[in-house]
């Protein structure tokens, strides 16, 4: 009922990725080393370096995932996916949390879901995001620092989580807390951060049909833990930041809840942190964005998704909205 018109997940056009990087990305699709050395060939020299570079890296099998043709050009590599990654907890270098987080634990995984809930307790991930609701996603990510990426994930809609839990009249928003282990996160030893990361979502937007939980990257149930393993909230209208990783509380409250980045630095980063190329970071304009590895692209009011979400801020301030 509800996916009756083209999903948005379904429908990024190819035209808004350069040259180069369809061609990288089109070597997933290709296996065959051979094939691919051929298509590194005809690139101008540049780009031929950038894929020689990173040549040789394993990758997914990503035949069983169902997107069209077009879509399979537009998604960043798995090495892109998995080796650029913000996790502070893993260390502030894009580099760290690939390299940083091999230690860290995410089976088993518990889930504590509290407050205004019919059914608040201890969840398995499998209990959240049952493998039977599980489907695969296509989204853009829009970094606050002005890069995205196009990334293929599995996982449930945050809206069967919610439905499942039951929440109560009065919850107006949703937090969410990151797992907090300084012996396996070496980032969180230092107080780069007010640990654990916590993010917060009006109860309306949690339940928007965009609003994703993560359990899975690239046609595979599992997450790769520097992309927040076993659990990662992924909300593609905005800013990266917000999509929180390696959850263990979520909790139902009356009141706009605690965020991470707004308590570090509130002119910076707001609670909603909606993508608006026409409000600019205080220290850098957010008009465009560096389409990683490759390009540049304007940036899109909601990132693109403005037909599914720009109805739940009519009246609010756009200027104040960062
Ligand atoms: N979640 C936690 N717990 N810690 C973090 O540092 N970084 C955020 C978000 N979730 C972060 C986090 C930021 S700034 C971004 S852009 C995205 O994760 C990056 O997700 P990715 O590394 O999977 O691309």
């Amino acid at each position: 009922m509800l996916y009756k018109k083209k999903r948005p997940w379904d429908s990024i056009p190819s035209s808004e990725i350069t040259p180069e990087s369809v061609y990288l990305n089109r070597r997933q699709f290709m296996g065959a080393s051979a094939a691919f050395a051929a298509g590194a060939a005809l690139l101008p020299g540049s780009a031929a370096a950038s894929i020689r570079r990173l040549r040789g890296q394993q990758e997914p099998e990503v035949g069983e995932v169902t997107y069209g043709e077009h879509l399979r050009e537009d998604l960043n590599s798995y090495q892109d996916v998995t080796t650029y990654n913000n996790f502070y907890e893993f260390g502030t270098d894009k580099r760290d949390p690939a390299r940083n987080s091999g230690d860290f634990t995410t089976e088993p995984w518990t889930v504590e879901v509290e407050g205004e809930v019919h059914k608040p307790g201890t969840y398995s991930v499998e209990d959240l995001a049952p493998a039977n609701l599980t489907e695969d996603r296509i989204y853009r990510l829009r970094c606050v620092e002005a890069w995205s990426m196009v990334i293929p994930w599995r996982g449930v809609g945050l809206r069967e989580i919610i439905s499942r839990v039951e929440p109560t009249a009065n919850a107006k928003y949703v937090a969410f807390e990151t797992a907090l282990r300084p012996a396996e996160m070496p980032g969180v030893r230092r107080p780069v951060l007010d640990w654990p990361y916590r993010e917060g979502l009006r109860i309306d937007e949690a339940a928007n049909e965009l609003a994703f939980m993560a359990t899975g990257l690239y046609g595979q149930d599992d997450l790769p833990n520097q992309n927040g393993a076993p659990l990662r909230l992924v909300v593609p209208w905005k800013y990266g930041f917000k999509n929180i990783k390696s959850i263990v509380k979520i909790s139902f409250v009356e009141e706009q809840p605690y965020t991470t980045w707004q308590a570090s630095a509130p002119h910076e980063y707001g609670f909603y942190a909606n993508v608006n190329p026409n409000v600019d970071h205080p220290r850098w304009s957010q008009a465009r964005e560096r389409l990683l590895p490759f390009g540049r692209r304007e940036t899109d009011m909601f990132n693109g998704y403005a037909e599914q979400v720009a109805h739940m801020y009519a009246g609010m301030d756009l200027a104040r909205w960062y």
